[in-house]
C-alpha cells in the first residue's frame, strides 16, 4: 500500500481549486457534497461551474493563478492543462504543507481521490493509487449494484441505537455479538422495505427482552419479471438470494428460478388454466404457515404480484396472521413484452391511454365492457386472452373497432423463446391458431402496433416467423 486511506473532515473549510472546466467541477462536486467552502480561481469558467458561482454555492475569482489564492487552504486541486501551472501549485501547496491533487498526475499529488459509494452516512473509497482510475471506477459501478440504497439508513438507525446497546451490553464483545445478530435478521430487511418504525420498535423489543431471542419468518412478495433475468430488480434478487424457501408460480422462467439461492427449499405451486396445483386459499395459509415456523418465505411470482396475480389475497392473509411481509414489484407482462416485441403502448400519435385487462373466461364466457374497450386512440392489452382471443376479437369488430386495426399476440415475450405473430385484428385469431401459440401469450390491439415494424429490435435466439 502506498497511500494510507483517510475520510478528512473539510465541513466548513477552505478549498481552493485552480482551474475551471469540467474535470474541476466534478471534483467541487465531491467538495461541496462534504460541505466544504469552495473557492475556485481561472480565467475562463465552465458552464456548470458558473451555474455554482450564481447560486452562490462556490466563490469564483476569474484570474490567472497566483500563489495567494492558496492562503488558508485546508486542501488544494489543481485543474488546469496547463502543466507549468498545476506544477507551480503542486510545489506551493508542498511548501506550505497543504494536501494537494494534481489531475491526471500522480506525481505531483500528496493525496488522490477515491472513486466513491456513497449509502450516506456509510461511505466506501475505492483508490488504485492513482494507477488506474477506469479500474477503480468500474469496481465502484459493480459495487453499487451489488449495495442496497438503504445501507445508510442501517448505519443512521444503527447510530441512533448506540448508546442504548452500549448501556446494555457492558463488553465490545457482546456489543459486537449483538450487532452481528441484527445485520443478519429480519430488522435490517424492514428497514432496507422502508418499515423503519417497525425496525425501531424491534430494535427496542431485542433491548428490553431477556428471554432468548425468537426466530422470526417473514414472506417476501416477489414479481419475477416476465422471463428475462436481467429484468429482475436488485430488491428482488437479494431477497431471491437470501430465502430459506421458494414458493413459486408457473410463470417463472427457469432463468429467473436459477438465481434463487441454491440451498433454498422449492415448492411449486404453478396455476395453469383450470388446474391449480394448489388452491389460492392454500397458497395463502402455505405462506403464513411458513413464516410463522421462522422462515424466510419467498414468494416469487411472474410479472407483477399486483397486475393480475393474486398478491394482494396473500398479503390479506398474512396480515391477518400477523406475519410480517414486504412487496417488490416486478416488470409486468405488459410493460416488458410490449417492449421486447417493438410496441410502444402509447404514442403521441397514436394512443393516449392503455388498458389493461385479463381475458380469463368466467364460466366460459367474456365479461367485458365492450364500448370501453373499443375506445379510439387507446391500446388494450390482455393477459390470459389466448383461450377467447375469437371471441375478442370478433365482439370488438361488432363493438366498432375495424377489422383492419393492428394486433399482435406475443408467446413468452422477454424470453429467447419469444413468438410474435401481428396481423389486422379480423385475422388475428386464424393466424395465431395456424402459427400454433401457447401460453403464455399477451394480446396487444392498437394502432401502435404498426409501430413494431420499424422498432423491432430484440432477436430472440429461437427464430419463429412473425
Ligand atoms: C396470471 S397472469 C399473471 C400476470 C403477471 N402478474 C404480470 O404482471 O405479468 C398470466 C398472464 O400474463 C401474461 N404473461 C406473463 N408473462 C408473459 C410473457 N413472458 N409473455 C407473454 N405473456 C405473458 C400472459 O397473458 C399470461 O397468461
Amino acid at each position: 500500500m502506498q497511500a494510507l486511506p483517510i475520510f478528512m473532515n473539510i465541513n466548513d473549510r477552505l478549498c481552493v481549486i485552480i482551474g475551471a472546466g469540467e474535470v474541476a467541477a466534478r471534483k467541487v462536486t465531491m467538495l461541496l457534497k462534504a460541505g466544504a467552502k469552495v473557492s475556485v480561481h481561472a480565467p475562463d469558467i465552465c458552464t456548470a461551474l458558473a451555474t455554482l458561482a450564481e447560486a452562490g454555492r462556490i466563490h469564483y475569482e476569474q484570474a490567472a493563478y497566483t500563489e495567494k489564492q492558496l492562503e488558508n487552504a485546508c486542501l488544494v486541486i489543481a485543474a488546469t492543462n496547463d502543466l507549468s501551472v498545476n506544477t507551480a501549485v503542486s510545489m506551493a501547496a508542498k511548501a506550505k504543507n497543504i494536501p494537494v491533487n494534481v489531475v491526471d498526475a500522480p506525481a505531483l499529488c500528496t493525496f488522490t481521490m477515491a472513486s466513491i459509494v456513497e449509502r450516506s452516512p456509510v461511505v466506501i473509497a475505492i483508490s488504485s493509487e492513482g494507477h488506474a482510475p477506469v479500474l477503480a471506477r468500474y469496481l465502484r459501478s459493480k459495487i453499487e449494484t451489488m449495495l442496497p440504497a438503504g445501507y445508510g439508513r442501517i448505519a443512521a438507525i444503527a447510530g441512533e441505537f448506540r448508546d442504548k446497546v452500549k448501556s446494555k451490553y457492558a463488553t465490545s464483545q457482546a456489543r459486537r455479538v449483538f450487532w452481528e445478530d441484527v445485520l443478519q435478521g429480519p430488522i435490517v430487511e424492514r428497514i432496507l422495505a422502508g418499515q423503519e418504525a417497525a425496525a425501531r420498535a424491534a430494535l427496542d423489543h431485542l433491548l428490553s427482552d431477556n428471554t432468548a431471542p425468537q426466530q422470526h419468518g417473514e414472506v417476501y412478495l416477489v414479481g419475477g419479471g416476465p422471463g428475462d433475468p436481467d429484468l429482475l430488480t436488485f430488491r428482488a434478487l437479494r431477497l431471491m438470494q437470501q430465502c430459506d424457501v421458494c414458493v413459486y408460480d408457473k410463470l417463472v422462467s427457469a432463468e429467473v428460478l436459477e438465481l434463487v439461492r441454491r440451498d433454498a427449499e422449492r415448492i411449486y405451486v404453478g396455476k395453469s388454466r383450470d388446474q391449480h396445483t394448489l388452491a389460492q386459499e392454500e397458497i395463502n395459509q402455505l405462506l403464513a404457515r411458513l413464516a410463522l415456523a421462522g422462515k424466510r418465505v419467498l414468494r416469487l411470482k411472474g410479472g407483477d404480484p399486483f397486475i393480475f396475480g393474486r398478491g394482494g389475497e396473500e398479503i390479506e392473509t398474512l396480515m391477518q396472521q400477523g406475519v410480517p411481509f414486504q412487496v417488490v414489484p416486478g416488470i409486468t407482462a405488459a410493460n416488458g413484452v410490449s417492449s421486447y416485441a417493438g410496441i410502444p403502448l402509447t404514442h403521441r400519435d397514436y394512443a393516449q391511454a392503455c388498458l389493461f385487462i385479463t381475458g380469463h373466461l368466467k364460466n366460459g364466457e367474456l365479461d367485458f365492457d365492450w364500448a370501453a374497450m373499443a375506445r379510439p386512440q387507446q391500446t388494450v392489452v390482455i393477459y390470459m386472452g389466448l383461450v377467447g382471443l375469437a371471441q375478442i376479437c370478433q365482439q370488438l369488430i361488432a363493438h366498432g373497432v375495424s377489422a383492419n386495426m393492428p394486433a399482435a399476440v406475443v408467446q413468452q415475450g422477454t424470453t429467447q423463446n419469444q413468438r410474435v405473430v401481428s396481423a389486422n385484428l379480423g385475422d388475428l385469431a386464424e393466424q395465431v391458431a395456424a402459427a400454433n401459440m401457447k401460453a403464455p401469450c399477451l394480446t396487444i390491439i392498437g394502432e401502435v402496433v404498426q409501430l413494431r415494424e420499424k422498432l423491432n429490435w430484440f432477436e430472440p435466439q429461437t427464430k419463429h416467423a412473425g
